[in-house]
């Protein structure tokens, strides 16, 4: 969940605004309707207004959707800005829109299944030869070689005092989103190249893999790779979140070497990567001159810690503590129409507990699950 900070982040990233206002200008009618799936607090929304769209449909699960709605207000576009704080794969609009506009990536484009929900949303939300913005995501990767990057990765597990090699074996199996502005341009001591492209126009594909040849630069010890995305918004309208690039909202992802990689300028090496889009797992290798071989995987990082590796097996019994169980019960119990208090005192008179004891679990239902969308207020949701 992003804080409002972070929304203004992304709003501060002018190279990504310019890139999407530009499209958005080329793209929308006077009259239109849009589509903002992943609104944040309305930026988009209000631009697509400025720029003539007749109706937008704010969709945000996030309660950012506030900001949106009262920006909206704020500026006499309420009749215009419809706000809707739900997933777009939970909704249905009363008709298709002209343009949908989207910009749900993570550090990289694979995030957490943005894929999926955009290609859903082009499928129901956008008519016949609609506009969908972006267009495409190109994938990159380069080696690295950066001192501050493997200090900053693994110095505090063998700080002279404790050494403790388990968690910098785990880590250098681990993906990572690289603090801003930690690595430089000049750490990257290949060529780069694209290894996969993320096709918003086309199928909600469950995995990105390619193998690139990259040369050496110059001769360096490296210690692991870098990816990063070129977006297409539009035909030839593009943004990159190039390692460096001033106020980029997105961070660079690093998949380390367990062992370092000693390279001698012009050098080819062979890179092969592959990731599964929304379960995060990633496998990396990477082949020098020398054909030391360097196969990774977060298999072995640290998501499958040895306990997490049994619970994966036909085996395990899994147990669901009682707390669990009744967040479960609450959610089954959330239909739009009871309040939390009320749930919480249909479970407490079920399993005979303490309202207090079942009450502040069932709290938790506020954070976890969204309510019921501004637009549906006072109707049941099923009477769509
Ligand atoms: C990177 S932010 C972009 C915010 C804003 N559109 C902007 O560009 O400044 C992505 C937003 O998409 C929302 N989001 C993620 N998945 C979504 C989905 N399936 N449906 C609707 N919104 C989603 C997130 O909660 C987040 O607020």
């Amino acid at each position: 969940m992003y804080d409002l900070h972070s929304y203004g982040r992304m709003i501060a990233d002018r190279v990504r605004v310019d890139a999407y206002s530009r499209a958005m200008k080329a793209a929308i009618r006077p009259g239109d309707v849009v589509v903002d799936l992943g609104a944040g607090a309305g930026y988009f929304s209000i631009l697509a207004c400025l720029l003539g769209a007749r109706k937008v449909y704010a969709i945000e699960p996030e309660p950012s959707i506030w900001v949106a709605k009262a920006s909206a207000r704020d500026l006499g576009l309420e009749d215009r800005i419809e706000c809707i704080q739900a997933y777009g794969s939970d909704l249905e609009l009363p008709e298709r829109a002209d343009v949908v506009i989207s910009d749900l990536r993570g550090g990289i484009s694979t995030f957490q299944g943005n894929l999926a929900a955009v290609v859903d949303a082009r499928r129901r939300f956008l008519r016949e030869g609609g506009v969908l913005l972006p267009l495409r995501d190109t994938l990159h990767v380069a080696l690295v070689a950066s001192e501050p990057v493997a200090s900053w990765l693994f110095s505090p597990w063998s700080d002279g005092v404790v050494d403790q090699a388990a968690a910098r074996a785990l880590l250098a199996n681990t993906v990572h989103a690289l603090p801003r502005d930690l690595l430089r341009e000049h750490d990257l001591v290949t060529s780069s190249a694209a290894w996969a492209t993320v096709e918003y126009h086309g199928e909600a594909v469950a995995r990105l893999s390619g193998e690139v040849s990259l040369v050496a630069t110059r001769s360096a010890v490296a210690n692991g790779l870098a990816v990063w995305f070129d977006a297409e918004i539009t035909d030839g309208i593009a943004f990159s979140n190039r390692p460096e690039r001033p106020g980029s909202a997105y961070r660079t992802m690093f998949l380390p070497f367990e062992e370092a990689l000693e390279i001698e300028q012009g050098d080819g090496i062979q890179v092969a990567l592959s990731t599964s889009i929304d379960a995060g797992l990633w496998t990396w290798e990477a082949r020098g001159a020398g054909g030391r071989e360097h196969k990774q995987s977060t298999l072995r990082g640290e998501l499958p810690l040895p306990g997490m590796l049994a619970r994966l097996s036909g085996e395990h019994r899994p147990y669901r503590r009682k707390d669990e169980r009744t967040l479960d019960r609450a959610k089954s119990l959330a239909d739009g129409m009871l309040t939390v208090r009320e749930i919480g005192v249909a479970i407490a008179t079920e399993n005979g507990s303490d309202l207090e004891e079942v009450r502040s679990v069932v709290k938790g239902l506020g954070v976890t699950i969204p309510g019921v969308p501004m637009h549906l207020r006072g109707k049941h949701p099923s009477a769509k």
